[in-house]
């Protein structure tokens, strides 16, 4: 095996299309090209993504995609080692888009092919951002996803908890359509909160009862949407004070559940006495600067090293792939030309799958 590898990745497994060209050379040459095409304003009229739409959009886009990643990474093929590709989970469409795609260039080219999981990849981020070493705690957090693992290894992650219902991010969305603000809700959400006041409405936090790590976000949707009747039946409408007062206490309690659960996670993630103690946190929702804040304090305060990634890592992208390809590859890890794409696809496959299935496909 060459001393250092490089991997062409595709990922298209919601409504993001993406290439990259990764290599595991010292850290700053490792991303030789990451390309992303968002797919968010084809989704934007629909409130959310409309399955169909990102499957041909992935399918019309991922040949352009990863020859620019080709030509940004200034790479004969000559110099590829490898073809990785997110094969789940996801839409099922746009997951079928980059394998049929990564299957082609493997047997066009003769190089080795290795699915990856697509979480896989979020968790496995820190590692090519600041050579985090395993075991190490990561909270996924996303349009798509939320659930805790302890990272132990490219394909060894134990599951501590997650949602039973909503991702936070479809929370975030769902308050931003409710509130009449632009999607993605997230940064919009975030913005009106600014000058809100977090105290003015009472939003439950769910499950905070339960010692465990698993959340629910589908009930703090709907006290949102009642609290936006209740002003609209009482006055007509909403001011801007209003809207600013419903995002801060939605994001608050969001913010408050993912600390507390952040916490008993961390406690369980310590009882397995960690070499190094670090707490990793990807996806959109972690682009949210209250949740952020308030996480590395929470971690701080337990004593516990905390990472997040820089945001075009933490969203939807083809260098988490590449990298995860790489450490896969490594432990020997290749793919035949049966290689499934999978809707669903658990990282810890001990353990039965989370319930629910949002609006960005499964959450596994
Ligand atoms: O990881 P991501 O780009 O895509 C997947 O869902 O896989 O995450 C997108 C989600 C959206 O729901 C978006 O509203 C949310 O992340 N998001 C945020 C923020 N920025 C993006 N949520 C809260 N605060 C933000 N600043
Ligand atoms: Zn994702």
């Amino acid at each position: 095996m060459p001393d250092a590898l490089t991997i062409l990745a595709l990922e298209s497994t919601c409504d993001d299309t993406a290439a990259a060209v990764i290599s595991d050379r010292e850290r700053e040459e490792r991303i030789r090209s990451s390309v992303v095409f968002s797919q968010t304003e084809m989704h934007a009229l629909y409130g959310g993504v409309v399955p169909e739409i990102a499957a041909r959009a992935h399918a019309e886009r991922i040949d352009d995609v990863v020859s620019a990643a080709l030509a940004n990474a200034e790479l004969p093929m000559s110099e590829i080692n490898g073809v990785a590709v997110s094969a789940g989970p996801g839409l099922i469409g746009g997951v079928l888009a980059g394998v049929m795609c990564a299957k082609g260039i493997a047997a066009g080219s003769g190089l080795p092919l290795i699915g990856v999981n697509h979480l896989a990849g979020h968790a496995l981020t820190p590692r090519l951002t600041d050579d985090l070493p395993y075991p190490y705690l990561m909270l996924l957090i996303s349009g798509g996803h939320c659930l805790f693992v302890i990272v132990r290894g490219p394909d060894d992650f134990i599951r501590l908890g997650g949602t039973i219902d909503d991702a936070p991010g479809e929370a975030f969305d769902k308050t931003a359509r409710v509130l009449g603000l632009t999607q993605p809700g997230g940064p919009a959400v975030e913005a009106a909160a600014l000058s809100g006041d977090e105290h003015r409405f009472e939003f439950p936090r769910p499950l905070m009862d339960r010692k465990d790590c698993n959340m629910s976000f589908s009930g703090l949707k709907t006290a949102l949407i009642r609290a936006h009747e209740g002003l609209v039946a009482s006055k007509g409408g909403l001011t801007e004070a209003d809207r600013s007062d419903l995002a801060a206490g939605f994001q608050a309690a969001v913010r408050d559940v993912l600390v507390e659960k952040s916490r008993r996670a961390i406690i369980e993630y310590l009882e397995t006495a960690p070499r190094e103690r670090s707490f990793a946190v990807a996806g959109g929702v972690a682009a949210n600067a209250t949740i952020r804040a308030a996480l590395e304090f929470a971690s701080g305060d337990m004593g516990v090293r905390f990472i997040a990634p820089p945001l075009a890592l933490c969203t939807d992208n083809a260098a988490m792939i590449g990298w995860a390809g790489i450490e896969l590859f490594r432990m020997g890890r290749r793919d035949g030309m049966d290689l499934a794409a999978r809707p669903r696809w658990p990282l810890d496959m001990s353990q039965a799958p989370m319930l629910g299935s949002g609006r960005k496909g499964a959450k596994a």
